[in-house]
């Protein structure tokens, strides 16, 4: 009488091993999903301005990435009298994620980018945590040989983005002008390229400016800033022990330029700047872009190919900018007007210092009018 049993048995075996192979595939998948992580959050670079602290404290943070993938990142090597001499050089600061911004960028404005007037480089952050965004972004460097990695991670640490950046331009180029742009703005470079010989050729600082606090105070916004040589030049001729850091960039110029006595600003009301292009009514069927404007700032990717094929990019009649105080009664910033939002206090490069903010990659403004459009949150944006 001992034949039920044995069905009995096998029955309560299965169940036991499928209960024991679920609970493994659980957990395999979930291991398998996860992305890699940095172990010890410590180890997060912590940029300065002191360049042997700074490659010593990004050294562990590079290391650990790099065993898993040789990261190909900038170098600040000065090239001496190998410098390449251009006129203009253009940095596109741009998040490793933004791949399709850049295409729209490659397919548009960059094909501008040729002779020895001009060079165009994008610069991208390379500590990109995430396995396959770092191999498609190392691809992407290595193909279209147009890409620079530096040695940061993505968030708000935009003034350090800025720090890097200049120092990798004054090692590697002999440049007249740095124009350092978004990735979401359409510039009408031939236009740019004609009117810069008529340009001061010292002490500027080029841009769309803001005017705040009935006129108390000024900044130039980063997503698009002509500089001369020798103001890129005073910025890293700073004493290190007094220089300050900013979380975000414009605002870490606002301070550095407050030191500099003898300056041109420029603000170009030529530059469009909010709401972004994409969402504006007045740029949805305009054609000829760039007879009226000279860059228009919030331009993602649709509208940068539609304005790739009607913008009337060329050299245009020469346009004279206003004196400065015509648009702002003073050239100081000062941080404490900032919105709070934006208000950090600056503290000391040299400390590698951090602030409270968040890690990820800044929401920028396509998100948050994208989400306001769809009704979904009313979010502060202070016109950035
Ligand atoms: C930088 O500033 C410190 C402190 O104010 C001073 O001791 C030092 O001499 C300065 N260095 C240079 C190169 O001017
Ligand atoms: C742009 O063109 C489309 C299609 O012709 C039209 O529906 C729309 O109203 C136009 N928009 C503006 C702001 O003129
Ligand atoms: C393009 O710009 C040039 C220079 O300003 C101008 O002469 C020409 O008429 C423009 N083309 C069109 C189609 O408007």
């Amino acid at each position: 009488m001992s034949c039920p049993r044995l069905p009995a048995l096998l029955v309560y075996m299965l169940f036991i091993s499928s209960v024991c192979c679920s609970v493994a595939l659980m957990f395999y998948t979930y291991f398998l999903i996860q992305p890699p992580r940095v172990r010890n959050p410590s180890l997060l670079p912590q940029i300065g301005c002191t360049p042997d602290k700074y490659q010593e404290a990004n050294h562990e943070e590079q290391q650990e990435i790099s065993n898993i993938n040789p990261i190909p990142l900038i170098d600040f090597k000065d090239l001496g009298s190998k410098k390449e001499k251009v006129m203009l050089l253009i940095i596109v600061s741009t998040a490793p994620q933004r791949m399709d911004r850049r295409q729209a960028i490659r397919d548009t404005w960059w094909k501008h980018c040729d002779g020895s007037m001009v060079k165009c480089v994008f610069v991208t952050d390379g500590f990109i945590a995430n396995h396959a965004q770092r191999r498609l972004a190392i691809q992407e460097r290595n193909i279209h040989k147009d890409m620079e990695l530096q040695p940061l991670q993505g968030g708000r640490e935009f003034g350090f983005r800025f720090l890097n950046q200049i120092k990798w331009a004054m090692a590697t180029f002999h440049f007249r002008y740095l124009l350092r742009i978004d990735d979401d703005y359409f510039l009408c470079l031939k236009k740019l390229l004609a009117e810069l010989p008529m340009r001061p050729k010292k002490n500027l600082v080029w841009g769309f400016f803001h005017c705040q606090r009935r006129g108390k105070m000024t900044w130039i916004d980063e997503a698009f800033m002509i500089f001369t040589r020798d103001i890129i030049q005073t910025f890293l001729a700073q004493n290190e022990s007094s220089m300050l850091c900013h979380p975000h960039a414009d605002q870490q110029i606002g301070l550095w330029l407050n030191q500099i006595t003898r300056k041109i600003f420029f603000h170009d009301k030529r530059l469009y700047h909010d709401p972004p292009a994409s969402f504006s009514p007045k740029f949805q069927n305009i054609t000829n872009v760039c007879d009226s404007y000279l860059g228009v700032h919030g331009t993602y990717v649709d509208k940068m190919r539609y304005f790739g094929r009607n913008a009337n990019d060329s050299a245009k009649k020469s346009h004279s900018i206003p004196k400065f105080s015509s648009f702002c009664p003073t050239t100081k910033f000062d941080y404490r007007f900032m919105h709070r939002i934006f208000r950090f206090e600056p503290k000391l490069c040299k400390d590698n210092p951090t602030w409270n903010v968040e890690r990820t990659m800044f929401v920028g403004r396509e998100r948050q009018y994208a989400l306001r459009a769809s009704g979904h949150t009313r979010e502060v944006t202070n016109g950035r």
